[in-house]
């Protein structure tokens, strides 16, 4: 590859919807995709429950729509919910034509079909997966297919430093038109041009201390979409998952829902029940309401951790719907056949993000966001379990349809600056980066978790602000590596949660206040959206 290298659409991240968008425009046009590690490692690798989408006949769309609308607690945009409601069972079927090996299950009449499971805040059985370890199927199929593909150039182990406008060309207009990307094998930074670009880079969970994304979840499309001019929304509601395994050994192995769904008991250290204290669907209820519970009792009890109990189901029943769970708990010497399991809740989901329309675009011309890292309107306040994979592949569909109808109308770009690297020189002090990166995830969970107050969102910006100072300075004096381009991201991300949580007086959803603990019912509920500075 030349040091800049043009593709038709360049795709940043290779998850759900960074490859299911590549496998549906290789057959068109010329594809580019990074990932900032191995092509497989992010969020969807490590999905367990699954995908949902209506297909018994017992259930309807119109149903799977009012449990999305209650969750998300009068912020979702029923129109996007509708729209991705309404393609599941053929987001299900694109991903089976494509060998995704979901759990079956064999009928009285011999016949089989597709095993839902069940899921908190789903009223009927909807969830399509294999086994507990559904990302994984998905993934590895994806990741088959685009690996073989001939219009799919795949760039592993790039990191993007910066999206290029045209403004940065001296053009008026703010038109994307490449990345930087620091090649982190051969600590270089490429010029790529592309006559589109999307971001398909995932969530922020790294934002926090304890969290169960994977290392790559550095909210990283929000802040590069933030820099070129793009709105953010919602960025207060982070989803926090009520069961994470508490082991030292396994910081961000997650519990699936599903072993509360086919009847996992949460009990208090001394093996009492305490879920009906806090809601009459006690196990079932959305998932902040059992997160808050949880924390409200390991607070009260000065306890490590609480358990989650399916010891009660028979032995086969529970290694044949959670082989991954139960080996994972082997491994680090639990039976859950026997035993109950330690959990604790951790940062999970970053329901806002960039701010998109139906077809998945931005405010900036030219750039798409899909997956995670966008606020389509689905999720609302809070998202239902199992819907953020549905959503990556029916944006990432809307995406293509409209990439392809614009395509003809876009020129290439012109030849764009390389990256200069002449005023800087390698850091001698590489530990203010991994000393700022501990004091953000530290500061995030201790003062912007799962219960706040307005005091502790004050202390949060003040230490943001000043953390962003720091950086903007380092990163002004010294060469990029991954782990400064991660840093930069996350204090941005971090201040954009923190300014729109100041910005919502009330509790709703996920974002729980203790100055204002109940919904503000006097107006209408309004998405918090953010809007930087002209570029
Ligand atoms: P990801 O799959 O996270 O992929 C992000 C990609 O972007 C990666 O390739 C990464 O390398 C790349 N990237 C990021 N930054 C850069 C950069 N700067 N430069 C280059 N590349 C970059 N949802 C469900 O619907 N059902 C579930 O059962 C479920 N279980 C989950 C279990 C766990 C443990 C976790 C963490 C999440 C779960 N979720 C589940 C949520 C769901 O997995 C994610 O929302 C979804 O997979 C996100 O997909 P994505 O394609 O947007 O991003
Ligand atoms: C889980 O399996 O509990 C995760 C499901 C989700 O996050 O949608």
């Amino acid at each position: 590859m030349t040091a800049s290298s043009f593709h038709d659409v360049l795709i940043i991240g290779s998850g759900a919807a960074g490859l299911s968008l590549a496998l549906r425009l290789a057959d068109h046009v010329r594809i580019a995709v990074l990932s900032k590690v191995a092509l497989c490692e992010g969020s969807t690798l490590y999905a367990q429950g699954g995908i949902s989408a209506v297909h018994d006949e017992q259930d309807s769309v119109n149903s799977h729509i009012q449990d999305t609308l209650a969750a998300g607690a009068g912020l979702c945009d029923p129109e996007a919910v509708r729209l991705v409601v309404s393609q599941g069972k053929d987001c299900i079927d694109w991903l089976l034509e494509r060998g995704v090996p979901f759990t079956e299950e064999t009928s009285e009449d011999g016949s089989s079909h597709l095993h839902l499971t069940r899921e908190a805040a789903h009223t009927h059985r909807r969830v399509v997966h294999a086994a507990d370890a559904t990302g994984k199927a998905v993934e590895t199929s994806l990741e088959h297919h685009a690996r073989r593909h001939a219009n799919i150039d795949l760039f592993e182990y790039h990191n993007v430093v910066d999206l290029i406008c045209e403004r940065k060309i001296g053009g008026t207009g703010n038109r994307v038109l490449g990345a930087y990307v620091l090649d982190t094998r051969k600590h270089r930074v490429k010029t790529l041009r592309a006559r589109i670009v999307v971001l398909a880079t995932g969530g922020a969970g790294k934002a926090y201390l304890y969290t169960s994304n994977p290392d790559v979840a550095t909210g990283d499309g929000i802040a590069l979409a933030w820099r070129v001019g793009a709105r953010v929304a919602n960025m207060e509601f982070i989803q926090f998952h009520p069961t994470c395994l508490y082991h030292p050994q396994a910081r961000s192995f997650l519990i699936s829902e599903a072993v509360r769904g086919e009847g996992g008991k949460l009990r208090l250290p001394d093996g009492s029940p305490f879920m009906a204290k806090f809601d009459p669907r006690e196990e079932m209820a959305p998932r902040d309401i059992v997160a808050r519970a949880i924390d409200h009792e390991i607070k009260r009890l000065g306890a490590d951790c609480v358990y989650l109990d399916i010891s009660h189901k028979p032995a086969e029943f529970i290694t044949g719907h959670f082989p991954t769970i139960h080996a994972r708990c082997l491994e680090l010497g639990m039976d859950i056949t026997r035993q109950p399991i330690p959990v604790v809740p951790a940062a999970h989901y970053t329901c806002g993000g960039v701010l998109t329309d139906s077809h998945a675009r931005t405010d900036v011309p030219g750039l798409y966001a899909i997956g995670e890292v966008a606020c389509t309107g689905l999720h609302g306040a809070n998202r239902l379990a199992s819907n953020s994979l549905l959503e990556c592949l029916v944006y990432a569909r809307q995406a293509c349809a409209d990439i392809l109808r614009i395509l003809p109308t876009i020129s290439p770009p012109p030849p764009l600056p390389e990256w200069d690297e002449s005023k800087v020189s390698d850091s001698d002090e590489e530990v203010v980066v991994s000393h700022n990166w501990d004091e953000i995830r530290r500061f995030m969970w201790d003062y912007v978790g799962i219960v706040r107050t307005n005091k502790r969102l004050e202390r949060a910006l003040r230490r943001a602000e000043l953390l962003k100072q720091e950086i903007a300075e380092y990163y002004g004096h010294f060469r990029v590596t991954s782990d400064l381009l991660e840093l930069r991201n996350l204090a941005t991300v971090a201040e954009l949660i923190i300014r729109s949580a100041m910005q919502r007086k009330e509790s709703r959803g996920l974002h729980f206040t203790l100055d204002y603990p109940e919904p503000d019912d006097g107006q209408a509920p309004r998405s918090t959206i953010l809007t930087p500075k002209r570029p």
